[in-house]
């Protein structure tokens, strides 16, 4: 087919470049070029840019070719590069796979599944899907993981925009199901190059039965939790909304980062978890939350935010603040995302943070009473306890934190190995020196 170059403007040309000369070019012009290529001594050529090899593939000039862009972050994009790679080999001999030009060749990368474990996955290159493969049309697809031409687009003619929309369409929801290799994982956000990087983390391991907090607490989680449990399809028909968030309060040491990874561990698998650092909580708040459109229910894991959102009072200009508060809400309009956020000091945020419509639950943990010190003794001490008067002990230990039990057991076991008396271990609760190891600020 001879490609007639689209209507001349009466403007100012634009540079003759090889590509301009190539979208022009006859069959014989091409082939002409071909062989002086070859005769060169350089393989017959691959076109030299997704647009080409497109115009090519699909019979059409540049003007007759659409893109249907994905503009979202950057693990998004290389999920979706994952199914790219599932639909090649489905499709084997049909597809025909080019380079991105720049003299670059088709290049596969890695997408990182934790310890030991890759999946490879087209990074640089575009691919054929003829007629009768991924849609009735043909399509082709480009792919890009570059940090400055970061890219994810299904190329088509005008007339098939529709088909490569609904490709694209089709591809997000897939990621939603098992189809995503990283969902129900857990997943650390951390900032790299500017943007976030969310890497697997091992599974959490936590169950309540290691966590000892008032009933009343636990009877709060669980009302938190039946948005995701046994009352989402009620919110949903109710329009009540699925995506809530909790806010985890108290002073250093009495279980808070604890609490979220027994919440996190019942959750998983069901829901994704995303534990955020405090860079990306920082910087890229926005971005963090939009990752998680990728994965359908997705818990995200806000600890010590505090540090991030302390209230700057009279300060004015909190951009941390302003995206923090964008993204919560922006949350909220979609379905399964729960926030949970823990806090040293609920007073030190900005109240704006704390408005009902963000965190819809606040709850604080005390440090614990008699009574629960006594259990935080059983708890640590385990076969030690026998024959060791709990109660008592826990009265000479007034203020403690579970932390700071926890030290006492500990440097108890340090001081007197497996076997001491009660009064060996009043002598070090009350000796206090466990106060000076208050476990302070501990990320997940
Ligand atoms: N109520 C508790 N029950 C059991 N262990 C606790 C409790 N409170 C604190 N701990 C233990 O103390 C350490 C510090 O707890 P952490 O959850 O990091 O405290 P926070 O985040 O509130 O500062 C952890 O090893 C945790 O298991
Ligand atoms: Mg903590």
């Amino acid at each position: 087919m001879t490609a007639s170059p689209p209507p001349a403007e009466p403007t100012e040309p634009g540079p003759t470049t090889i590509e301009s000369i190539l979208v022009a070019a006859s069959d014989e012009t091409r082939a002409a070029l071909r062989t002086l290529g070859e005769l060169l001594g350089n393989a017959p050529t691959a076109c030299p840019s997704p647009t080409l090899f497109a115009c090519r593939h699909l019979g059409v000039d540049t003007v007759g070719l659409a893109s249907t862009k994905f503009n979202g972050p950057g693990t998004a994009l290389s999920l979706l590069g994952s199914l790219l790679g599932t639909e090649m080999a489905r499709h084997g001999e049909r597809v025909v796979v080019g380079s991105l030009g720049e003299g670059l060749p088709p290049t596969w990368g890695q997408l990182d599944l934790g310890p030991g474990a890759k999946l490879s996955i087209p990074s640089r290159m575009v691919v054929l899907f003829p007629a009768g493969t991924l849609a009735a049309a043909p399509l082709c697809i480009a792919v890009d993981d570059r940090n400055w031409s970061r890219e994810f687009a299904i190329l088509s003619t005008v007339a098939d925009k529709p088909a490569a929309e609904g490709v694209l369409e089709s591809f997000r929801d897939r990621l939603k199901t098992g189809e995503n290799p990283l969902r129900g994982r857990v997943l650390e956000a951390s900032l790299c190059d500017g943007s976030v990087r969310l890497g697997v983390a091992p599974p959490i391991e936590a169950d309540r039965g290691g966590l000892i907090l008032p009933d009343d607490v636990w009877a709060e989680i669980d009302i938190f939790l039946a948005a995701a449990g046994h009352r989402r399809d009620l919110m949903r028909r109710l329009g009540l909304g699925t995506s809530r968030g909790l806010l985890v309060a108290g002073p250093p040491g009495v279980g808070k980062t604890h609490l979220v990874r027994v919440i996190a561990a019942e959750l998983a698998g069901r829901f994704t978890t995303i534990l955020a650092d405090a860079n990306s909580m920082r910087h890229a708040i926005a971005e963090l939350y939009a990752e998680t459109e990728s994965f359908g229910p997705t818990v995200v894991v806000l600890d010590d935010i505090d540090l991030v959102l302390a209230h700057r009072d009279g300060s004015g200009n909190n951009g941390t603040l302003a995206d923090f508060l964008a993204a919560l809400d922006g949350v909220h309009q979609r379905e399964d995302i729960l926030t949970i956020g823990t806090t040293n000091d609920p007073k030190s945020l900005d109240p704006a943070a704390q408005r009902a419509s963000r965190f819809d639950v606040v709850i604080t943990l005390p440090p614990p009473d008699a009574a629960l010190r006594a259990r935080l003794l059983g708890r640590y001490l385990g076969p030690l306890g026998a024959g060791i008067d709990l109660v008592t002990v826990a009265e000479t230990l007034d203020g403690a934190t579970g932390a700071d039990i926890k030290e006492v057991v500990r440097r108890a076991v340090l001081e007197h190995g497996e076997s001491f008396s009660q009064a060996d271990l009043v002598r070090v609760a009350d000796g206090g020196r466990w106060k000076a190891n208050v476990v302070r600020r501990r990320y997940l």
